[in-house]
């Protein structure tokens, strides 16, 4: 088959091409070229790899031609953010493609009241991103479901692998929370440190996808968590890690009002911005309908993201 990702060479793009390439199709990936896939593979020298600005294309309205000329059998979409870019997508293409695969955000569902959140939960999206991604998802598997394009949403937790810094056990992307929990020295969490992350492992996120375009049957018109087995609480997450460096936990706990007076203004947003979802999603759905089978663990992975970031000196241990 061919298959055009676009939005190829980030944290998934890293590990999906090289699946694809594994099962011999054919493959068209576009970025804007800025930037090179977190680990070199011999996969990436048989992919067709084309520039182009999607958001600049999109703009214009020539962005779902330029897909369409390209004459795919499948388009995996890893940035598509709001219905209008779906929607000029899946209009370009009439009936010519067999799968859309699109990528989404567990962001979608907004605060939670039954958890683990199913993919069918009443949602209560807030703040832009989840709200446009949710209305991505219900055009997406509305037209689909009504005999436009096959469309599946797949939406990853907190992404996470060895290349970029993971979110950090206080619901934040600053890795000196790590180089300061290695040194055994006090960490602050936010309330009782009971609020919930929910982790995924880029190559696991890469398996949805890969899986969603096998099960073509199973999965389209459909939705699903690319997440760990199980999210962790802010203080689960900081112990273990404080164990992973040998380290007896150190841990504090201010009201947030009263901790974000202890970090900076971005971090505080960011923390603010996670524990504000405290994401916690069911994979049942992926594992019963698509046999989805995480590899990694929250920790397993963020745990091999630290190991990376200790070996470029962008966590520091006592020692090393
Ligand atoms: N990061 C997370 O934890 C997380 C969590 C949930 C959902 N998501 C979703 O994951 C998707 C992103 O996937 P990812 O994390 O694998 O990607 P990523 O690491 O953010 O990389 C984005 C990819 O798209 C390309 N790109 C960015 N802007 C572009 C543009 N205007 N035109 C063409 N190409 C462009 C980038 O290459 P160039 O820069 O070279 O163009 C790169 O190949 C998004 O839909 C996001 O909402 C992410």
């Amino acid at each position: 088959m061919h298959i055009v990702i676009i939005g190829a060479t980030g944290h998934v793009g890293t590990y999906l091409l090289p699946r694809l390439a594994a099962l011999g199709h054919r493959l068209t990936a576009l970025s804007r070229g800025k930037r090179q896939p977190y680990h070199p593979h011999g996969a990436w020298g048989l992919v067709d790899l084309q520039q182009c600005n999607r958001a600049l294309e999109d703009s214009r309205g020539t962005f779902g031609k330029r897909i369409a000329d390209l004459k795919p059998d499948v388009i995996i979409d890893m940035i598509c953010f709001n219905a209008q870019s779906a929607r000029q997508l899946v209009e370009a293409l009439g009936g010519s493609v067999e799968h859309l695969i699109v990528c989404g955000t567990i962001w979608v569902h907004g605060p939670s009241a039954q958890v683990p959140t199913l993919e069918s939960a009443v949602r209560h999206p807030f703040g832009d991103y989840g709200i446009n991604k949710n209305a991505m998802e219900a055009y997406l598997l509305q037209q689909s479901r009504l005999g436009g394009v096959p469309a599946t949403v797949i939406h990853p937790g907190h992404i996470v692998g060895p290349g970029w810094a993971p979110l950090n056990p206080q619901g934040n992307f600053n890795p000196q929370v790590y180089s300061g929990i290695a040194a055994g020295e006090e960490l602050v969490l936010p309330n009782f440190g009971l609020e919930t992350v929910h982790h995924v492992h880029a190559d696991d996120v890469a398996q949805l996808f890969q899986l969603a375009l096998e099960r073509w049957s199973a999965s389209a018109s459909e939705s699903y968590h690319a997440v760990s087995p199980a999210a962790l609480t802010l203080r689960g997450y900081a112990e273990a890690v404080y164990g992973w460096f040998g380290q007896e936990p150190q841990l504090t706990f201010r009201p947030f009002d009263a901790w974000k007076a202890c970090v900076s203004a971005d971090d505080a947003a960011a923390t603010y911005d996670h524990i504000a979802h405290s994401p916690n999603c069911s994979i049942a759905k992926a594992q019963q309908q698509l046999g989805y089978q995480p590899r990694y663990s929250s920790l397993q992975a963020v745990y091999e993201a630290l190991d990376w970031l200790i070996a470029h000196g962008k966590v520091t241990v006592p020692g090393k």
